[in-house]
């Protein structure tokens, strides 16, 4: 029966949706500028959002990711081998079917193993894949990437993806400190599969964050109805306008909400009122983006060697594997 090779091992910590909720609302609102760290979008309704995020006209990174695995996959699955898949921030892992398809028809794939905060992303995707592959065991994890990855037993080699440009959403502080994690959990025998969204012009990444039929600005504001749920704060979603801002310096994007008008925001969990002035914004998310020689040296400081480097035919995206120093 599919589902005896399915697991769903929930590794949150207990008090985990009120415990870093809490902190992380609380120290990002009383910054300047205030945030909200992007990983709080994904309850059920904002995966569903990024879901149709991703077959938005405006929104290429996923489509030229697709590019690049449809061509890439086969070559990874003879260079790697590997008999376990684990995946980070897997969400829908509808492109991953590809890396699946091509390991399987290398005959080397015995697990894969999703890891997400999204648990309904995560029983949604695996309990699919686990009815079309059959012979395959699915380990999913509900678990946060920042705190540690929880592997185990896995059979080896193990290749590790993060697909989709999620290293982007980190600042580059927060990007060393998890190459390290990640090169500290690996062995010599693993594979790390990213994919990084590069650098190109800024009407392109602008209209990629803030899309005509507005799914990203809905996207942007379910943060709020998350807080709204989970810390009975009262934002009024329709106070604020969303806004994606190409920082050139930094060359990131930024996802901003913006309040329409000074407004004063109860969080009673957090015994917090907010005051906002007008066209105050509060920053959501980063959405860096890479080059090549400066995404290579910055794997290098954090423990990896970049073996494989692979572009669509437009240059929008890059796939690379790198392996432990
Ligand atoms: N990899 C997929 C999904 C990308 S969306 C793709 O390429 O299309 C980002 C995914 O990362 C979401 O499913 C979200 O739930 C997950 N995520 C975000 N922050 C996370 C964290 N700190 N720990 C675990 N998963 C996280
Ligand atoms: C998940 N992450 C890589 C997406 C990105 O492009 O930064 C999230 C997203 N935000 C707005 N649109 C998509």
């Amino acid at each position: 029966m599919a589902e005896s090779r399915f697991t769903l091992d929930d590794r949150l910590p207990a008090g985990y949706f009120t415990d870093s909720l809490h902190a992380d609302v609380r120290a990002g609102l009383a910054e300047r500028p205030r945030t909200l760290p992007p990983k709080w979008f994904y309850d059920k309704r904002g995966s569903d959002l990024f879901e149709e995020i991703t077959r938005l006209p405006e929104y290429y990174p996923t489509r030229a990711e697709q590019e690049i695995l449809v061509r890439r996959a086969p070559e990874i699955a003879a260079l790697t081998r590997a008999a376990t898949l684990v995946e980070l921030g897997s969400g829908s892992s509808r492109k991953t079917r590809l890396l699946l398809d091509a390991l399987t028809a290398g005959g080397t794939l015995r697990r894969y193993a999703p890891l997400d905060v999204s648990g309904a992303a995560l029983a949604e995707a695996g309990e699919a894949i686990c009815r079309d592959y059959p012979g395959l065991e699915v380990t999913a994890t509900v678990a946060d990437f920042e705190a540690g990855l929880p592997l185990s037993d896995e059979p080896g080699p193990r290749l590790l993806a993060f697909l989709g440009s999620t290293i982007g959403n980190f600042d580059p502080a927060q990007r060393q400190a998890f190459y390290r994690m990640l090169a500290l959990s690996l062995t010599s025998d693993d594979v790390l599969l990213l994919g990084a969204d590069l650098v190109k012009d800024p009407r392109v990444l602008v209209r990629a964050y803030d899309d005509e039929q507005g799914v990203t600005a809905e996207f942007d504001k379910n943060v709020l109805h998350v807080l709204n749920r989970e810390l009975g704060a009262d934002f009024d979603v329709d106070a604020f306008d969303h806004v994606a801002v190409w920082n050139a310096e930094q060359e990131r994007i930024e996802m901003r909400l913006r309040s329409r008008a000074a407004q004063t925001v109860k969080i009673p969990e957090l015994d917090l009122s907010l005051s906002l002035d007008a066209g105050e914004e509060v920053r959501t998310e980063l959405s860096c983006k890479f080059r090549r020689e400066s995404l290579t040296a910055e794997l290098h400081a954090g423990g990896f060697t970049v073996r494989q480097w692979w572009t669509d035919p437009e240059e929008r995206f890059a796939l690379l594997m790198a392996v432990p120093n």
